[in-house]
């Protein structure tokens, strides 16, 4: 079932609005967002909406055993939204080292942190072993190494009691409708292949000769799996979790790692499908999953509808008879987008400078095929094409909903595009909209930072310019 959530769209609205006319004229105070030079573009997050979504899914998958909803770092690495997630009850799907020193940074303690990195170094495994992180290897070497780790620490038994670990299997269940995000195809790079010869019984082995193992962890993919494709992959999960309980005659394996994955509607405002949905389809196709534990690895469907890109035209002009709208929000904020714009359509929402929405009938103008580009050096850097659009013009606003994940929280810093300033927004008491600040936009002198060693020295040992101090670096 389709579910409408017109406060969604009301939010942003008023968001816009306020935005616009802080604009115009910015109050000094400083807490409402500024559209200007220095802020061309701002990422929008509606945190009454991330509450409402993590309220719906924890009562979605309600259940008498353990449900940790580990919200997928990488859908949005930034730490005070993850800081009032880990306090509404999350934990934290992290990995990278980065992603995981973040999520204890911002305050998940680490049995509810998973780490999931399919190429996890020595450093990593023994940093996640000391912390008693739950962690899903990838492959049979890597459970080779956490056994010398288990060894080198002698803590096979403490880890046991304390941390969550599994393997990822790959169902081979096939493809979903986005080649790059499917994760469960016949040659993924991403777990133990099941279907593969001998695999299955080499898997069980494994997991027979390890107690400490007590998990299995399974993710068919992100956008464009069904729910039907996901449920095939969980199946296989809870079907050789409850071989590997038969066989060792206890239950070894307590909990399942269903992963994330539950596709967006990124078409309109309805939220669909629902955690609801899911869980549904679940309690049809797998309904032993429920005598498990369960962690559940939710990103985009979580917080994608929260996020809105929003930016005002520079330029308009009209080439070969298309008209193209000049922005600063392009391929750094959008990057999925830019690339492949095919699998990742996003909608766009006009305003006019005042924050109103720009409707063609009551601008009295037409609507007419346009391009909404950004800023950067190649010709795909668009955020939409040949879209139909009402004639937009220079100071126009445009607004690009449904990125709350994957989008402006994971800039791309070609051209030396800044990383742009973070907003989250909510009703307040009084009910006007309060903003608050997530992460502030780049400034120049840190993009420099970034860009390489602030100090100049000679590559090249030839050099007139090297000296022996210098060379001795790179030696
Ligand atoms: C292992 C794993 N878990 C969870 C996720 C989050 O997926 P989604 O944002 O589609 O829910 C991903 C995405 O890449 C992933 O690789």
């Amino acid at each position: 079932m389709p579910s409408h959530h017109h406060a969604i769209p009301n939010r942003r609205a008023r968001a816009v609005r306020t935005i616009a006319e802080n604009s115009a004229s910015p109050t000094p105070s400083g807490t409402v967002p500024e559209l200007s030079d220095e802020s061309a573009v701002l990422g929008l997050m509606d945190l009454d909406w991330v509450d409402t979504a993590f309220d719906r899914l924890t009562s979605a998958f309600e259940s008498d055993r353990e449900v940790l909803h580990a919200v997928a770092c990488k859908a949005v690495p930034l730490p005070s939204l993850l800081r009032r997630l880990a306090d509404a009850g999350a934990g934290c799907e992290v990995a990278s080292p980065g992603e995981l020193e973040l999520a204890l940074s911002a305050g998940f303690a680490p049995d509810r942190i998973v780490f999931d990195s399919p190429a996890k170094t020595w450093a990593e495994l023994r940093r996640a072993v000391d912390l008693g992180v739950s962690i899903n290897a990838d492959n049979f070497d890597e459970l080779a190494r956490l056994d010398s780790i288990l060894a080198e620490r002698n803590s096979t038994t403490a880890t046991a009691a304390s941390a969550r670990i599994g393997v990822r299997i790959n169902p081979q269940s096939g493809t979903g409708a986005i080649g790059a995000l499917s994760t469960a195809t016949e040659t993924s790079k991403f777990g133990i292949g099941l279907a593969d010869p001998g695999a299955r019984e080499a898997l069980i082995e494994a997991y027979l000769a390890r107690p400490w193992l007590n998990q299995i962890h399974v993710h068919s993919g992100s956008q464009g799996i069904s729910l039907d494709k996901a449920a095939v992959g969980i199946r296989a999960a809870v079907d050789l979790a409850e071989e590997i309980n038969a066989r060792a005659g206890a239950r070894r394996i307590s909990r399942i790692d269903i992963g994330g994955g539950l596709s967006v509607n990124f078409d309109g405002e309805d939220v669909t499908p629902t955690f609801a949905d899911y869980r549904a389809v679940l309690e049809e196709q797998v309904p032993s999953l429920f005598d498990f534990d369960i962690v559940t690895e939710f990103g985009r469907a979580l917080l994608a509808k929260a996020g809105t890109i929003l930016t005002r035209v520079e330029y308009a002009k009209t080439t070969g008879g298309r008209r193209i709208v000049m922005t600063q929000a392009g391929v750094q904020v959008a990057t999925r987008t830019a690339y492949a714009p095919n699998d990742w359509p996003l909608r766009i929402l006009p305003f006019t400078p005042d924050g109103n929405p720009k409707i063609a009938e009551a601008a009295d103008t037409e609507i007419v095929p346009t391009d909404v580009a950004g800023p950067a050096c190649f010709s795909g850097d668009l955020l939409a094409r040949e879209r139909m659009l009402p004639r937009l013009d220079a100071g126009d606003l445009v607004a690009v909903p449904e990125t709350g994940a994957y989008y402006f929280s994971n800039p791309f810093s070609y051209n030396l595009l800044p990383r742009v300033p973070i907003f989250g927004y909510r009703t307040a008491t009084d009910g006007g909209i309060e903003f608050s600040l997530i992460r502030r936009g780049q400034a120049v002198a840190e993009i420099l930072a970034e860009a390489g060693e602030p100090e100049l020295r000679p590559l090249s040992p030839d050099s007139s310019h090297s000296s022996a101090e210098q060379t001795a670096h790179v030696g």
